[in-house]
């Protein structure tokens, strides 16, 4: 007979991007310190325990109908609302994003496997700290992934010293294009589920 699972730990990700129960985790700082000097951080608590880049915007200033401007940090709030973040990342090219690593989502697909130059699968799972610069009990539950959207974000992935796996997009664009494209009919289950 099978053993009952051990009781799941509340990890703060829950597994899920989606199921975090608040936007206000904030980056490990020896990840922005990896991988930083950053012009910007558009997403940005109101009371923050460190800086993330020489200017932040909050809720208050409102990120998303701001300009961006110089090399830009996002860790976007959590669930569906991270897809317009990494649109306008996207859009801006010269930054860097962490994300939860959902990489069947549309979000995903559309904006990070699509768009981006390269990416760092970030190995373990990240805790994130609280507002007040105190780090979490548990783990965020679930892999995180930082993603580079133009070739200078890319080479600060690969000096970071941050362990993980990276890949480089932009080559894999150069060999689909010589793919024939196949008979989508035949591969219909991505749109059975989307996400
Ligand atoms: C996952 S946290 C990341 C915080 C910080 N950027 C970091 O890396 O540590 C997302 C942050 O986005 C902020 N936020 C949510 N909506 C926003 C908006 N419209 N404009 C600016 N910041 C926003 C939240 O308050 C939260 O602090």
């Amino acid at each position: 007979m099978l053993e009952p699972r051990n009781k799941k730990k509340n990890g703060i990700g829950s597994h899920q991007s989606s199921k975090m129960k608040n936007d206000e985790w904030l980056t490990p700082p020896e990840i922005i310190n990896a991988l930083g000097p950053f012009d910007l951080d558009p997403c940005s608590p109101i009371n923050r325990p460190w800086d993330t880049a020489s200017t932040h915007f909050s809720k208050v200033e409102n990120g998303l109908t701001k300009d961006w401007f110089g090399r830009v940090w996002c860790n976007p709030p959590y669930g569906d609302q991270s897809k317009v973040w990494l649109e306008k990342l996207a859009a801006h090219k010269n930054g860097i994003a962490l994300i939860f690593a959902r990489t069947e989502t549309t979000t995903f697909f559309d904006w990070a496997w699509e768009k981006a130059y390269g990416m760092l699968f970030i190995r373990g799972r990240l805790s994130f700290y609280t507002v007040e610069g105190i780090k979490a009990k548990a783990n965020s539950g679930g892999p995180s992934v930082l993603i580079a959207f133009n070739e200078s974000n890319f080479n600060s992935l690969i000096k970071s010293g941050i362990k993980g796996q990276i890949i480089n997009l932009n080559l894999n664009k150069k060999y689909l294009k010589t793919i024939e494209p196949i008979n989508e009919e035949s591969f219909e289950t991505s749109e059975l589920n989307p996400i």
